[in-house]
């Protein structure tokens, strides 16, 4: 009998997890087990446990067999069901608002994406956003849930996706800013799945020795990593009934909206499944998605897939017939994410693929190759792939001013430039909503800089008779409040 080369615990865990792989046509990425340290035979086995594995070999036969198509243009018509200025406003607002007291809404945001359009080194909730004061993204968001928490004096839980690339890094920045002074218990912090990429032959790739190649399974992938990492099952013992979904990347963001939230409950007047807020475009060729409606039924379609002649065609009146563009704002029934992440298969979710340039571990050269073509596929699920399977569902129209600032890039559109000047904008609209002076140059533009905290005011309303706000603002003030 020949000698095994590791203990009989690892030697039979390795034996296991050849046998899983051989079932999906995988071995390879355990030929080189035998060369491997105890220790990066361990991670290798770790990770191959964590990924499920099977579930991912799915996805990549479902993505083969199902290359995306756009569907046919004449099926494709601008969405329907869009909400704009309801009538019984106040009402919704109320009704909204009464949800958000009785403790039945959480705030959830999906910070795991990788920020390298930005070229900001940290999780991108860490990166200065605020235009005066600098501070971060998930302090913006943490003081917005802190004031809500206060106004129903209770509080409200916050749902953060990471991804294993940031997660160390973004429960350290928690933890280094006390938690925001948020309680830590109403923090839940978890990590998104990965799906391993792909080559031409459909074979997974290692990265290293000790590791295979995978990307984050995308913002779609956050349902059913609220299901997995048991939030779903935490929200339902603390009464929650809707997820107030945003994007870290935007600090104008409603975190927890009174009116949305009410739209929402009485959508199609029952409570929707999944509600989602939209701008309209700003040219054809804006970076957002669009609502459509394919066989009756509401959509998102990516821009990069939205075909030109769609996206720059225009009505009799010369607007944009594919005018609403999603600003990944979505309140979701906790129910609605159960049901569908309950399901056997891959949640509904399509798999969208990507040919991208991966580089590869090769162990018969004990090397990492960085191919200078695209050599794989990596997998991605995306969010708003969730609403045609939602039975109730409504479009919110609101205003880019007031709700999108989005800070994506380095520099130009959506920077963070683009995104100071859009919230000094809606914080000087705010202060004259409120009746109070704000400079202004003939042609409107604004004479001073006034940021304010949501802890200070969350509506124009709270800053009637804020002591915070100084009696005159003059020209050249620069001023947080
Ligand atoms: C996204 C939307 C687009 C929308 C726009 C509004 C997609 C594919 N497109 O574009 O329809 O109009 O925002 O701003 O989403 N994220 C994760 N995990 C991932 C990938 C992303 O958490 O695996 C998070 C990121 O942290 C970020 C957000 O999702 O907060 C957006 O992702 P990104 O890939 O930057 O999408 P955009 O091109 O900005």
């Amino acid at each position: 009998m020949s000698q095994m080369p590791f203990g009989e615990e690892l030697s039979a865990r390795l034996e296991a997890t050849r046998k899983t792989l051989a079932s999906i046509e995988q071995t390879h990425l355990l030929d080189h087990a035998e060369q491997c340290s105890e220790e990066s035979l361990e991670a290798l086995l770790d990770q191959c446990d964590d990924i499920d594995l099977l579930a991912a070999h799915r996805f990549m036969l479902e993505a083969a067999s199902s290359d995306y198509q756009a569907p046919p243009l004449e099926s494709i018509r601008p969405a329907r069901s869009i909400a704009r200025h309801p009538d019984d406003e106040a009402a919704l607002r109320t009704h909204g608002q009464k949800v958000i007291d009785d403790g039945k809404v959480a705030a959830f945001t999906v910070a795991g994406g990788q920020g390298t359009r930005l070229g900001w080194n940290g999780p991108k909730g860490s990166f200065p956003a605020a235009p005066l004061t600098g501070k971060p993204l998930f302090r913006l968001f943490a003081e917005q849930i802190l004031a809500a928490g206060r106004r129903a004096d209770r509080t409200i839980p916050w749902y953060i996706m990471t991804s294993p690339i940031n997660d160390a890094e973004t429960r350290a920045f928690f933890r280094d800013n006390n938690y925001f002074g948020l309680n830590r218990t109403d923090i839940f912090m978890f990590p998104q799945g990965v799906f391993p990429s792909y080559d031409d032959d459909g074979k997974f790739m290692l990265a290293s020795p000790e590791s295979i190649a995978v990307n984050p399974d995308g913002h779609g992938g956050s349902l059913r990593a609220l299901r997995n990492s048991g939030a779903i099952e935490d929200m339902q013992s603390r009464g929650i009934e809707q997820i107030s979904y945003f994007q870290v990347d935007n600090p104008s963001v409603r975190a927890l909206d009174p009116l949305f939230l009410g739209l929402h409950l009485d959508a199609g007047r029952s409570s929707g499944e999944m509600s989602s807020k939209m701008i309209p475009k700003s040219s054809p060729g804006e970076k957002v998605g669009v609502f459509c409606s394919i066989d009756d039924r509401t959509c998102v379609i990516e821009y990069s897939d939205l075909p030109e002649e769609l996206s720059a065609a225009t009505d009799d009146s010369g607007a944009l017939r594919f005018i609403a563009g999603s600003i990944a704002i979505h309140v979701l029934s906790v129910e609605f994410v159960d049901r569908i992440t309950g399901r056997e298969s891959n949640e509904g979710l399509p798999v969208h693929k990507a040919h991208k340039k991966v580089p590869s571990y090769l162990p018969s050269e004990n090397r990492v190759v960085s191919p200078e073509t695209p050599n794989a596929t990596k997998l991605e699920m995306f969010i708003f792939d969730a609403i045609p399977l939602a039975s109730r569902s409504l479009v919110y129209e609101t205003d880019r001013v007031e709700e999108f600032a989005p800070i994506k890039n380095s520099e130009g559109v959506d920077s963070a430039r683009s995104s100071h000047e859009l919230q000094l904008e809606r914080a000087a609209r705010w202060l004259e909503a409120a009746g109070h002076g704000f400079p202004r140059s003939e042609d409107g533009s604004r004479l001073a800089d006034v940021e304010i905290s949501a802890l200070t005011a969350m509506e124009p309303a709270d800053l009637r008779s804020s002591p915070d706000v100084p009696e005159t603002i003059s020209a050249g003030d620069q001023l947080a409040i």
